[in-house]
């Protein structure tokens, strides 16, 4: 860890701190085209990333950049509606800034959400996937360099990144809403170019269920912390060389936005519950 981020993650927290009065026990990070359960939050403030000391500033586009905090069920959160990439260039540090200031902010449950492409055959596009767990594939990790243990040990374990409980937690609510929902594993790549078809038939050998280019290194700053994960993929294409179709950004985020009501019914039924389910 870098000298004086853990003051730059303090200064980050306490700005946010100082906008409302709202105080957040469970954090949320909405993907590319999923950012609409923000919009309905009660007792919403939103804060621009740009304001946010230290924050980096996402430039995909789909994504919002802003922190909301709200209540959804009478239940405070905090929802990052869109998130920084490894692929815009920032440093795995960067991109995993913002989960430290959630858990700055005292959150201990964290909901990741993406969009990926679908690589087992029995995924439809417009699925959702539950994350079991995940592959590494971006060639970094968000923890290389000096360890402040402050955040977390040096060597964190990955055995159950993706909190069993919350699984059956959020299984049993799908079950509740009569939802499809697959469980699998994630394998992140670094992007932006999407994968070619040989490298989905070697992920796909590999273990892999669907491919993103994003959640993985904010998964494992989030386990440094101790905070209990959920992570939720959408899966808005098949992926190169699945389905024969070519893979373009804006049917990624049109396909997000088509599933945004049922994604949004369940997040809002899933936070009360992850909640009763938190360590
Ligand atoms: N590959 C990688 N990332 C993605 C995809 C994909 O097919 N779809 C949405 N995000």
């Amino acid at each position: 860890m870098s000298e004086g981020e853990f003051e730059k993650v303090q200064q980050a927290a306490r700005l946010i701190e100082g906008r409302t009065t709202l105080r957040p026990r469970i954090g949320l990070v909405l993907g590319s085209g999923l950012g609409a359960f923000a919009d309905g939050l009660e007792d919403a403030t939103a804060i621009p990333y740009q304001q946010i000391p230290h924050f980096p500033v996402s430039t995909a586009v789909g994504h919002a950049g802003r922190l909301v905090v709200g209540q959804c069920a009478k239940i405070s959160v905090a929802v990052m509606q869109g998130r920084v990439h490894f692929y815009e260039g920032y440093s795995l540090r960067e991109v995993t800034f913002p989960i430290r200031v959630l858990g700055a902010l005292g959150i201990r449950a964290l909901v990741f959400t993406n969009a990926a492409g679908g690589i087992n055959r029995k995924l439809r596009a417009r699925g959702l996937l539950l994350i079991r767990d995940h592959l590494n594939f971006q060639g970094s990790n968000p923890l290389l360099g000096a360890n402040d243990e402050r955040f977390g040990p040096r060597f964190p374990d990955m055995t159950e990144a993706y909190s069993k409980k919350f699984r059956t937690t959020a299984k049993q609510v799908a079950r509740k809403l009569r939802l499809r929902l697959f469980e699998g594993v994630y394998a992140a790549l670094h992007g932006p170019s999407y994968e070619t078809p040989a490298e989905i038939r070697a992920l796909a050998r590999l273990g892999a269920d669907v491919v993103g280019m994003s959640t993985v290194p904010e998964v494992i700053v989030a386990n440094h912390m101790g905070i209990e994960v959920l992570g939720i993929s959408c899966v808005t294409n098949m992926a190169a060389g699945i389905s024969k179709k070519k893979i373009n950004h804006d049917e990624v985020l049109e396909a997000g936005e088509r599933v945004s009501r049922q994604f949004t019914a369940f997040l809002r039924a899933l936070i009360p519950a992850l909640v009763r389910a938190t360590k």
